[in-house]
């Protein structure tokens, strides 16, 4: 099945890219979806809008897959992962005292939005995951009877630690604290299912591991949950019964679309649907099991050399596509730009060099990086 997939990757033959963490190339049939999507604007305008709608509908229903939600109808498109959290942020409705769990590590959007509250005198407080053997119990300790939500990256941007979703949402569960999950470093990398992880509302943008555009973003949100937001954006796509456009009377969309208020984005949808029909022919098992490979072919390599440190941990459960690494005597940004200037497609992030292959990149690849540390 992966060698089947090989053209699809077509990176220039000097770039080794290790960046999907930050955002991906596309593959082939994405640049061609995107193509024909322009030819056909561009010939024969929306003439073939219906066929559009069944491409959106495929896309939900990619995303259903790739989530293992129940539903459908539990699944909406936004601009990207910050708006999904602001719509979480801003639907729920909080009271004076309330406080919301996380970790220091997180990306600014699953920070900043939460830190916003606190003008309604909502508490965001950080645990710090690195503390302990068990980075869900950091989370644990900041937890009493005023918490309402726990929000955390299922994989940390800049370590690349992979928490441990099920712990927390049974947690969660057991306590009737609401559960958010940033997957954008995970979805489209690891397996997911949002049922046996208790989530409450998952999001994540298509640019990184799922190998889409920027700009369209999964947003999951139970039932329960799309019943009790409350919608801060209206317009005429959120509604039931949205073609009819004489009526004066609405009502918001039983369905996830209550969340999108306008327009869809159709040359994302086109676009993302051709990656993830990419990612669910290799299958996210096949996936997962490849790219953990290469996670742990980086690790070995890495303590091979006396001069790297490992900032990512190791152990097994705790790792995903993330490989952060420090050289222990010579300036990290130096080197990373080094390594850009050599072609390596790599992040600095947390004072180290952040590599994050996908499952199709080459091993050589990865030993390139390395030869050229050497010679740095
Ligand atoms: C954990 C995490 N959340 C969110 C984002 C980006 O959010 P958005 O989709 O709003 O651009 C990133 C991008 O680096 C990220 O690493």
């Amino acid at each position: 099945m992966l060698d089947k997939l090989a053209g699809e990757f077509c990176l220039s033959e000097d770039l080794i890219y290790l960046n999907h963490a930050g955002v991906s190339p596309w593959p082939a049939r994405t640049a061609e979806a995107v193509r024909n999507f322009a030819d056909e604007n561009m010939v024969e305008g929306s003439r073939r809008y219906p066929q559009w709608l069944e491409r959106e509908t495929a896309l939900r229903t990619q995303a259903r897959e790739i989530l293992n939600a129940p539903s459908i109808d539990d699944i909406a498109f936004l601009k990207n992962t910050s708006e999904a959290l602001s719509v979480v942020a801003y639907g729920l409705g909080w009271k004076e005292g309330d406080n919301i769990v996380s970790t220091n590590q997180e990306f600014p959007s699953n920070r900043i939005v939460w830190e916003s509250l606190a003008s309604r005198g909502v508490e965001f407080r950080e645990a710090d995951p690195g503390v302990s053997s068990q980075p869900e119990d950091a989370l644990f300790s900041l937890v009493d009877s005023g918490t309402r939500l726990i929000t955390i990256s299922s994989v940390q941007f800049a370590t690349g630690l992979r928490m441990d979703l099920e712990t927390i949402g049974q947690f969660c569960k057991s306590r009737d604290i609401l559960f958010c999950i940033d997957a954008i470093q995970s979805l489209g990398a690891l397996t997911f299912d949002v049922g046996r992880v208790h989530a409450d509302f998952v999001m994540a943008d298509g640019h990184k591991w799922m190998l889409g555009p920027e700009g369209l973003a999964i947003f999951y949100c139970t039932p329960e949950m799309r019943d009790r937001l409350t919608l801060r954006q209206y317009g005429w796509h959120m509604v039931e019964d949205l073609y009819n456009f004489d009526r004066k009377e609405w009502r918001s969309a039983k369905t996830a679309r209550c969340f999108e208020c306008g327009s869809p984005n159709m040359l994302g949808i086109h676009a993302l649907n051709a990656s993830l029909s990419l990612l669910l022919e290799a299958g996210m098992e096949t996936i997962e099991r490849e790219l953990l490979k290469k996670t742990e072919y980086l690790f070995g390599k890495i303590r091979s050399e006396p001069d790297l440190e490992l900032i990512t941990p190791d152990n097994a459960g705790r790792y995903a596509g993330i490989v952060t690494l420090r050289h222990t005597t010579k300036d990290n940004e130096f080197i990373y730009n080094f390594l850009m200037k050599n072609n390596i497609m790599c992040a600095y992030r947390n004072r180290g060099i952040r590599l994050s292959p996908h499952f199709y990149t080459p091993v050589e690849q990865l030993d390139r990086v390395f030869t050229l540390l050497k010679s740095c």
